[in-house]
């Protein structure tokens, strides 16, 4: 069948599609326009998607379609139904599959590809895109907790990695230099297992907190392993959108690293080195101070300002639309309120901005770390919602801590600190908090939600 689209109207359309995900990126830089920005991507893609119908000579149609609708019927529930606290997981699946989409294409086009440039593209993309998918494949079970999140390191690690990495090599210049043969595509078909088992050695030896920054990273693999895909099939989108993603995961790889002090090659190699990311999980039995909902609320309701400091917790418990009233309720009072957001509060890039706009909170009351860490000296108190690690002093005093070197919101500044929490137990990087114990500290035991709910009713009635 003749393509309806001439190479003038496929190009011109690729550029349209090509011109949305840019602006999708741009959208998604900020809190504003990010959902504007997901539909322009979501558009582009499907231009990029009937441009490939319309102006190819696809065979297989109504395998393809079989297959997208099984893609769909599968990912559109379960992107319904996950908890925005499960969103990494979901993304570490979803970028998995594409990793290994683009490695099976690759393999499949060996056969057709005589030119050598081509068979190079093809062995980045095997490699790339299998270490893509099986990383990824351990991240969702690491952060599923289907196996443990601490890191997973043996002696003869770095020496299996190497030996892998080394066969891989010669795998794919074999396939690369010699011409092709039917003996091509079962070194390809070796070069792909040896590209999942370094997949998996690569993210064993990660634990606890780096995981997510592992996503990123492998996120930053597919997009080059589907650029170099694209190559392979001589499709200039593929090419640019793979760029896009490349370059957007290693940006965010870096600054993900960054905000937690660490440098992209410690999270990969640490464990490698003997170093561990993940602390131990002890709880001490030493006496705390604790409150109630109504002793909180005088305090809150009698000081001038107020930081509220949201954490993993206030996602857990859906207590974002309660804290904003919350907020509310006191600026009603004249009290100064303000939300210090910790670039990795949560469990994903940007979790707590997300959550608290869904609650309509403004974005000029949400202040970056290092815009509102100076004004924790004239809070009267910083109200510490379901947060733990984000403001854990360990991570300037304790050399050797899993989270040493990360920069944290200042809270002890405030002349009070409360936490709103359900038990004694530490937060993702399993160790303990000094500041529970500091005497400028009042703890309120319970699920969040509730917790602010009842703090609520008392600032009202006060
Ligand atoms: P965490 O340190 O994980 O602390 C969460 C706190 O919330 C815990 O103290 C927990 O104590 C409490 N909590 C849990 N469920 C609760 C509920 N229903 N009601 C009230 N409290 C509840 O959180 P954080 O301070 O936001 O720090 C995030 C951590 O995740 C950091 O270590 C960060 O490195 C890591 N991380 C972040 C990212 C990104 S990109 N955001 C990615 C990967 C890892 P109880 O159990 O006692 O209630």
């Amino acid at each position: 069948m003749t393509p309806v689209l001439d190479a003038t109207w496929t190009a011109l359309l690729y550029l349209v599609a090509a011109v949305c995900f840019i602006l999708a990126l741009k959208g998604l830089s900020s809190p504003k326009h990010a959902r504007r920005g997901n539909l322009v991507g979501a558009f582009g893609a499907l231009v990029a998607l009937v441009t490939v119908f319309l102006s190819s000579r696809l065979g297989n149609i109504p395998w393809i379609l079989a297959a997208i609708a099984v893609g769909a019927a599968i990912a559109a529930p379960v992107a319904r139904r996950v908890q925005m606290t499960q969103m990494p997981q979901l993304v570490a699946l979803f970028n998995g599959v594409g990793g290994g989409a683009a490695a099976l294409v690759a393999l499949l086009e060996l056969p057709h590809a005589d030119d050598a440039w081509v068979r190079l593209a093809i062995v980045f993309t095997l490699l790339v895109g299998a270490v893509s998918f099986a990383g990824s494949a351990v991240t969702f079970a690491k952060l599923q907790e289907l196996m443990t999140t601490r890191p997973i390191a043996f002696p003869g690690l770095p020496t299996l990695m190497g030996a892998v990495l080394l066969a891989a090599v010669v795998a794919a210049g074999f396939v690369v230099v010699l011409p092709l043969s039917a003996g091509s595509t079962v070194v390809a078909v070796v070069l792909l297992a040896l590209g999942l088992v370094a997949g998996v050695l690569l993210v064993l030896p990660v634990g606890g907190a780096d995981v997510p920054i592992v996503i990123s990273l492998l996120n930053a693999f597919t997009g080059l392993a589907v650029a170099a895909s694209g190559l392979v099939l001589g499709n200039v989108l593929l090419v640019v959108a793979g760029t896009l993603v490349g370059a957007s995961g290693t940006i965010l790889t870096r600054l993900m690293a960054a905000a937690m002090g660490r440098s992209v090659s410690h999270i990969m190699f640490g464990a490698f080195r003997g170093g561990s990311t993940a602390g131990s999980t002890a709880v001490s039995e030493r006496p705390v101070r604790s409150s109630t909902a109504e002793d909180v609320a005088i305090l809150l309701g009698y000081a001038q300002k107020v930081i509220i400091v949201p954490g993993y917790g206030l996602a857990v418990a859906q207590g974002q639309h309660t804290a904003a009233e919350l907020a509310q309720a006191l600026e009603a009072r004249g009290t100064d309120v303000e939300f210090a957001i910790h670039p990795v509060a949560g469990r994903m890039p940007g979790h707590m901005n997300v959550l608290l706009a869904e609650a309509n909170v403004p974005y000029e009351s949400l202040k970056e770390m290092a815009e509102v860490n100076g004004d924790f000296r004239q809070a009267d108190v910083a109200l510490v919602v379901g947060a733990n690690d984000v403001v854990n002093p360990a991570a300037k005093s304790t050399l050797g801590s899993p989270i040493y070197g990360m920069p944290i919101l200042e809270v002890a500044d405030a002349k009070q600190v409360v936490f709103l929490k359900r038990s004694m137990r530490p937060g993702f990087a399993g160790i303990e908090n000094e500041l529970l114990y500091e005497p400028q500290t009042t703890l309120l035991f319970g699920d969040a939600k509730d917790s602010l709910t009842k703090v609520l009713t008392a600032v009202k009635a006060l």
